[in-house]
């Protein structure tokens, strides 16, 4: 069945997990699944573009992966900064606008300072948002926002002056989240803005996840009949 392009998600947000169980099945470092996970961070935003999808973000570092080990650490910054390089060029033709979520002030020196030379170069473009989740919690998130927005003199919060205060304020509503790996939790990523999302878990390992593995869970999410709390709109 083909996709319903009337029906896409306005903005998908993927865990993507399971690059050391990839390797260690392949008797390789963590660190080569991470390397391969990059490759599939480029087919799936690839297919993102293709599809027309307006809003993609990828959690690629949590607050609580500072718990690793420091060289695996150390790898994942470096990665960071080598796939912003090697990645550059054909974000830049597919008109892909980068930007990033997170508390980014604590990335190491070099890798805040790629990431915002990428951010500088992509953040206009006018295609895909194409969001990175770095040295992100959503709970830090929450808290960063009530804090932002006492600053700013508010005494009494709603929904929507916390909301404007997240990181994710200026991005499309959240439609759909993905796992992979098979794990079923959201590992403190984007608790508010998950609240009515829809969630498809798959057991693909993140290295493997490819642009027809997206098309599925896109797929699975059209297939869902979305109540919000109220009754269902099918006959
Ligand atoms: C996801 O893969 C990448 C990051 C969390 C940075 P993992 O490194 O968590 O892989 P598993 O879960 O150990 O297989
Ligand atoms: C979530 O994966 C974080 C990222 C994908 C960046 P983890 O592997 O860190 O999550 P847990 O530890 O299984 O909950
Ligand atoms: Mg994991």
């Amino acid at each position: 069945m083909p996709l319903d392009p009337e029906r896409l998600p306005r903005h998908i947000a993927v865990i993507m997990d399971g690059n050391g169980r990839w390797a260690r099945a392949r008797g390789l470092p963590r660190a080569a699944g991470h390397k391969a996970g990059v490759d599939a961070v480029r087919r799936v935003v690839r297919a993102a573009s293709e599809l027309g999808l307006g809003a993609l973000t990828l959690y690629a570092f949590s607050t609580e992966n500072w718990g690793r080990p420091s060289a695996e650490v150390g790898a994942l910054m470096r990665l960071l900064s080598w796939a912003l390089g090697r990645e550059a060029l054909e974000l830049e033709r597919n008109n892909v606008r980068l930007g990033a979520i997170g508390r980014l002030s604590d990335l190491p020196a070099a890798a805040r300072k790629d990431l915002a030379a990428a951010v500088e170069r992509l953040g206009k473009n006018t295609g895909l948002r194409l969001t990175l989740a770095l040295n992100y919690g959503a709970r830090q998130e929450i808290v960063d926002a009530v804090n932002a927005g006492l600053a700013d003199g508010v005494r009494r919060f709603d929904e929507q002056s916390l909301a404007q205060r997240l990181y994710t304020a200026d991005l499309p509503e959240l439609d759909l989240v993905v796992r992979t790996s098979g794990e079923m939790r959201l590992s403190n990523f984007l608790l508010w803005q998950a609240a009515y999302a829809e969630f498809v878990a798959t057991p693909v390992l993140w290295p493997d996840f490819d642009r027809e593995h997206l098309i599925a869970a896109i797929r699975e999410f059209q297939k869902r009949d979305r109540r919000f709390g109220g009754l269902s709109t099918k006959a």
